[in-house]
């Protein structure tokens, strides 16, 4: 509920257990008073005496400490949360309230700002979602100055944190093969700074943070949020001298520059922040509900995911139809659900340096086309999909000879290619037109039911060819605008098309796409035992069942870990999300396929608990340095407990901690083959034995069920 005190000046956003308290200022100025637990009492927010003291640095004399959204000017020395050039050249903003809006129902805020001089307008919307501890915040710029404005950087907002805290700040920094790395450290006073520059809110710096105050997996306080945003994005935490701690989220401001006429507006992406007191889990779980409730696509929000087939690990580039069709009646018999052809099926020669932006069947490779293909697997029961690379053209392409300046670049320099691409320049409103065409007509003409959308490369020379100079930056917030256009009309016209977000593994696995995406390439890295660890960074934004990719079990990748581990360990490790095959089944012998085929049957009775159901990840790789791990699924009715128990490489002799588990009804009895049966109760407080874990790859999956 969102309400405004009349006699205070105070708006107070209130969620389930928290309240986001702000206050209008005599002067006009928004002033940020608490964000935490909710304080019943009026009277425990800062008082109007202490608020001076409270709102002003104690010794950089007139600069303001706790705005709202804190813009380029005055005495600046902390993040601005907004930079523009004005008309006359001045570069100072000072904003001033203007009005607010709230909605009926208590959910939407608006406040209205304008800078105190010129017609520079700030919109700041804030929205709350039922029984959600997370606050959505989004800025928008609007001139009205008589004259173009010059926007150098616009974030969503800033949130403030509770002073005097030794916080401290988990991030995901890392790279292609080992994304979401969560890494923690105590904040020092200084700036951190995790932003995006390739045009991909990508894996070097996922666009999400946690900071807390010693909380552990399932306690302690947790002040988490993501940037909604698959393009550059920058969030900055900073503490100052004084303790105060503060975090700005937005655009990323390096090579920014958006100008804005009279009477035009620009929207930053939305910053979604929560706080809880229930561990990093209990910030997680939220994430995962506020996807499954209010954005993910809605024909595949509480649904689980079918088993995928795709021979890409098995085939690579060399798929034909020749090579397809006999897979098909194998794979539905094993047990898969959704058939895809990954990379190499467009252009028309046997290579992978050529064709893309030709987005039709290879005429060598596949005569017929893939209609043929879409039937058979759609006559054996499965569904039918294809891999396609949207925003990326090869030289040796009918659409690149047809429209050399629809890729990015600068003249005068070079077209640097990379795994033989370039990229195209999605800002431009014809490109895409031409992608929704491409994959309008792709869709439709071949039944698709699922889509890969994959992009393997970053931007360089990030230039508009013929364009104006003042319009050559738009690039960066216009790109990601049409992008998602794109998506939104294929989940729009078609929205039980699976569209699974695949960026070289998960190379741009943020939340934005979640809108879009029922499934992510987690990672191009499917090594199971590496696989535990992606996981428990992935599931701190994505809910498991997204987790996807091209094959779980399947041989091992050649590039990335080629460990060799039993079908056993690599099948419990793909349940963790939602499961694909990879093996070329032809030459699969009888006895692996008959295991396969086990493991794809119990696959789909446990899925529906691990994929719609509440995750609590027991036990962290990281915390037993990759020894074993334990993640636990709970059915929204709480009647069903799934167990997954892994033990990578046990050395010496173990006697492993009992293990409790969580969120269970308390007095219900539950059953699991070889357990005695336990109350809920029981199982939170005595837990279960996970001994004997013997050797390397040992695993295994409990199910529990409310009698
Ligand atoms: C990268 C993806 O992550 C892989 O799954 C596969 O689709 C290749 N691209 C194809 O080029």
């Amino acid at each position: 509920m969102i309400t405004y005190e009349e006699k205070t000046h105070r708006l107070l956003l209130r969620t389930e257990n928290t309240l986001y308290a702000l206050k209008i200022g005599a002067d006009g100025v928004l002033t940020s008073l608490y964000w935490g637990e909710d304080l019943p009492c009026a009277g425990d927010l800062p008082t109007d005496a202490e608020l001076s003291r409270f709102c002003r640095h104690p010794y950089m004399s007139g600069r303001r400490i706790r705005e709202e959204y804190p813009a380029f000017g005055g005495v600046c020395p902390l993040e601005p949360a907004l930079k523009a050039d004005l008309p006359d050249g001045v570069r100072d903003t000072e904003l001033r309230y203007v009005s607010h809006e709230i909605d009926e129902e208590g959910r939407h805020l608006a406040v209205r700002m304008k800078d105190a001089y010129y017609g520079l307008f700030v919109r700041l919307d804030y929205r709350l979602y039922d029984g959600l501890d997370l606050i959505d915040k989004q800025a928008t710029v609007e001139n009205r100055c008589g004259a173009p404005v010059t926007v150098r950087k616009l974030s969503a907002g800033t949130v403030c944190l509770p002073e005097n805290r030794s916080l401290r700040l988990s991030t995901m920094s890392s790279h292609w093969g080992r994304e979401y790395d969560l890494q923690r450290e105590t904040l020092t006073q200084k700036k951190y700074v995790v932003e995006s520059r390739s045009l991909y809110a990508n894996s070097d710096a996922l666009p999400w943070f946690a900071l807390d105050d010693g909380a552990s997996e399932e306690h302690g306080e947790v002040w988490f949020g993501t940037l909604r945003w698959a393009g550059n994005h920058k969030i900055t935490v900073e503490k100052t001298a004084i303790g105060l701690v503060s975090v700005t989220a937005g655009f990323n401001d390096f090579d920014f520059s958006y100008t804005l006429k009279d009477g035009e507006t620009l929207s930053s992406p939305v910053f979604t922040v929560g706080y809880t007191k229930g561990g990093f889990g209990a910030a997680s779980r939220m994430f995962h509900d506020f996807q499954r409730r209010y954005f993910a696509p809605r024909a595949w929000a509480n649904k689980p995911l079918p088993i995928v087939y795709n021979a890409w690990a098995a085939m690579h580039f060399k798929i034909t139809a020749k090579a397809l069709l006999p897979q098909i009646d194998l794979a539905a018999k094993l047990g898969a659900e959704l058939f895809v052809i990954d990379d190499g099926w467009f252009g028309n020669r046997d290579d992978d340096t050529s064709g893309l932006g030709d987005w039709y069947p290879n005429p060598q490779k596949f005569p017929e086309g893939l209609r043929p293909i879409a039937e058979k697997c759609h006559a054996a029961g499965m569904l039918f999909g294809v891999w396609i690379e949207p925003e990326m053209v090869s030289v040796d392409s009918d659409l690149y000879r047809a429209h050399p300046d629809w890729i990015l670049g600068f003249p005068n320099r070079e077209k640097e290619e990379f795994r033989h691409q370039l990229m195209l320049n999605v800002a431009r409103d014809d490109v895409r037109d031409y992608m929704i065409a491409c994959i309008d007509r792709l869709i439709g003409d071949n039944g698709l039911d699922y889509l890969k959308w994959d992009s393997n490369r970053f931007v360089s020379h990030p230039g508009w060819l013929g364009v104006p100079p003042e319009k050559q930056q738009e690039m960066w917030v216009r790109y990601i605008e049409n992008m998602y256009a794109v998506f939104a009309f294929v989940r729009d016209k078609y929205p039980r098309v699976i569209v699974e977000n695949c960026a070289a593994g998960g190379m741009r696995s943020e939340l934005s796409l979640g809108a879009y995406c029922s499934r992510i390439n987690r990672s191009d890295n499917q090594d199971p035992r590496d696989m535990l660890f992606l996981h428990e960074g992935f599931t701190q934004l994505h809910r498991s069942a997204c987790a996807g990719g091209g094959c779980h079990i399947a041989k091992p990748q050649g590039g990335l870990n080629d460990r060799v581990s039993p079908l056993r360990f690599r099948a419990h490790a793909g349940m963790l999300g939602s499961l694909a095959v990879g093996f070329d089944l032809t030459k699969l012998s009888d006895d692996d396929f008959r295991e396969i085929q086990g493991y794809l049957a119990f696959h789909k009775q446990i899925r529906e608990t691990v994929q719609c159901g509440d995750l609590y990840r027991l036990v962290s790789p990281r915390e037993t340095a990759g020894e074993y791990c334990v993640y636990e699924f709970v059915s929204r009715d709480k009647k069903e407990a799934v167990l997954f128990v892994f033990g990578v490489n046990i050395s010496f002799y173990h006697a492993f901690p009992r293990v409790k588990l969580l969120g269970l009804l308390p007095d219900a009895v539950y059953e699991a083959a070889g357990e005695t049966p336990r109350t809920g109760k029981a199982l939170a407080s005595l837990g279960v034995e996970i001994n004997p874990l013997v050797g390397d790859y040992d695993s295994r999956v409990l199910v529990f069920r409310a009698k």
